[in-house]
């Protein structure tokens, strides 16, 4: 495991002309196109990289991407890794430990997410200020390297404060509606049932989605700075909970884009 990290992360930077960024971005479903706004891209498929999963999902591309987003050098992940392809959650996990290596110390990540909470419209943009990790699997469990970080790791601020601070000051300034929430990590590939919905709603979720908290807790686990955003693409809410596909999934994501990406650059930059 340590061995295929330091691999990954040597061919990396290897491969990358630029030094390599201390930011991440992760992009979801439907996000892809986010990649647009990075300049001098250069571009490394998944399936170049050694030891690194292909992703399999329609709307998730597969490319590493390293460039520039407004005046900050960035690493970007177009498509991310769910359980519900069927890898096991170190496979689904693997690209943050590789961030780790390459010294990356702030990981933006975004998803599209159905909404439970009733003040939530499709096409909104919701802060993660916390999670709930309903996944069957835990990404830390097994033997624990020290070096990464502790074997009971705390979560207490999953997600940065000081971040979501200032991402709600950016929307304020710049007239975007954002909402914040908790999102529920769960492993899919069913959307809820309406029970489902209800459910994770009474136990303290806002937003729900397959993906994401894996990628944080591993994160966190390395003490890599944590700021999530949802794309509310459909609504979970009680009495009102239609058929959803992963055609309007991507649809609602690709048209909520445009404020993620003003709201993504600006923190970015900014922080
Ligand atoms: N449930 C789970 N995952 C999702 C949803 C949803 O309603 N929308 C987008 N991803």
């Amino acid at each position: 495991m340590l061995a295929k990290i330091k691999e990954t992360a040597e061919y990396i930077r290897g491969r990358v002309s630029t030094p390599i960024p201390t930011t991440a971005i992760i992009l979801g479903t439907g996000l892809g196109a986010l990649v647009d706004s990075i300049a001098d891209k250069q571009y490394i498929p998944y399936n170049e990289i050694p030891n690194f999963p292909v992703s399999t999902v329609e709307g998730h591309s597969g490319n590493l991407i390293f460039g520039r987003l407004g005046d900050r050098p960035v690493m970007a992940m177009q498509g991310r890794f769910h359980f519900y392809e069927g890898y096991d959650m170190k496979t689904v996990t693997f690209p943050i430990r590789v961030m780790h290596e390459l010294g990356i110390k702030t990981l933006f990540v975004s998803n599209a997410a159905g909404g439970m909470n009733p003040e939530f419209e499709i096409g909104d943009i919701m802060i993660i200020t916390d999670h709930i990790n309903l996944f069957p699997e835990h990404p830390l469990r097994g033997k624990n390297y020290e070096e990464w970080g502790p074997r009971f790791p705390d979560m207490s601020e999953a997600y940065s404060q000081r971040l979501i601070a200032h991402a709600k000051d950016i929307a304020k300034e710049k007239g975007i509606r954002v909402m914040h929430g908790v999102y529920v990590g769960t492993q899919g590939p069913t959307f809820e049932t309406p029970a489902e919905y209800r459910y994770f709603h009474i136990i303290g979720g806002d937003a729900v989605g397959m993906s994401t908290v894996p990628e944080v807790i591993v994160a966190r686990h390395m003490g890599i700075e944590v700021f999530g955003v949802s794309v509310i693409t459909d609504l979970g809410v009680e009495g009102i909970v239609e058929k959803v596909s992963h055609e309007e999934v991507q649809k609602a994501a690709q048209a909520a884009q445009p404020k993620m990406m003003e709201i993504m650059t600006e923190l970015v930059n900014r922080f």
